[in-house]
């Protein structure tokens, strides 16, 4: 009697041990590890870019079926520099300013960022940051990336550089009229050649690649 008794109480606590383990064991939840979202096709955000205490906003237009990424510079109370990536591997990274025309074009051997580019990031847990909660990744130590936990927007980025990006907003669907997306006569009529940056614009260009044309090449 009391043999079965406690033989019978004893299956009980070892099935609910057995699902405990199974639940919490480290395979599981690893396959419960959440992926960062991939980016919309198009969309128009605006980032607020902070490196070492310079800060600029930045108006990015990501446009994958028009094989095009556009990332518009506004350096705090200073100038505006645009800088035009197209998939084929070219850059224009220019200014408007009618007195002092500048124009750099780069040809890297990698385009844009694909929409998928964050596949296969090591999922680092939970962070609060700009008062979100978030979904927190790492890519090959280069970047790290802050996904809102409930809508999924991106809301931070980090690069190992220290250059960090705060989204101020994120417009799935917006997309740049055409020829806003037309690079000035200026960077066609000179020649093209490693050695046409000058040191203004090459100190511009650093800034900017940071952010982006740097990061599939690492990948
Ligand atoms: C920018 O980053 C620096 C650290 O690099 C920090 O001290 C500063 O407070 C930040 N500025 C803003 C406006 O977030
Ligand atoms: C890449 O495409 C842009 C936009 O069409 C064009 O201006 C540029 O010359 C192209 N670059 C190459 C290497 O074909």
């Amino acid at each position: 009697m009391g043999v079965a008794t406690s033989c019978s109480l004893g299956i009980l606590p070892s099935l609910l041990l057995f699902l405990l383990i199974f639940w919490f064991s480290p395979g599981s939840s690893k396959e419960q590890d959440p992926s960062p979202a991939p980016w919309p096709h198009q969309f128009h955000a605006i980032l607020f870019m902070n490196y070492s205490g310079i800060l600029q906003k930045i108006d990015l237009w990501y446009d994958w079926p028009g094989g095009r990424n556009f990332n518009i510079v506004q350096h705090q109370l200073g100038d505006v520099l645009y800088d035009l990536e197209w998939n084929n591997g070219t850059s224009f990274i220019y200014n408007l300013d009618s007195h002092n025309h500048q124009c750099s074009s780069l040809q890297l051997e990698v385009g844009i960022l694909r929409p998928n580019w964050l596949d296969g990031a090591e999922y680092l847990g939970q962070r609060h940051v700009d008062g979100f909660l978030c979904n927190v990744w790492q890519k090959v130590d280069f970047i790290w990336y802050y996904e809102d936990v409930v809508t999924k927007k991106p809301v931070h980025w980090v690069f190992y550089t220290g250059r960090e990006a705060h989204v101020m907003t994120f417009e799935v669907g917006a997309v740049l009229e055409d020829e806003k997306w037309q690079a000035p006569a200026y960077c066609f009529n000179k020649k093209v050649d490693d050695e046409n940056h000058n040191a203004d614009a090459s100190q511009l260009v650093d800034g900017v690649l940071r952010g982006s044309n740097v990061l599939p090449s690492a990948l």
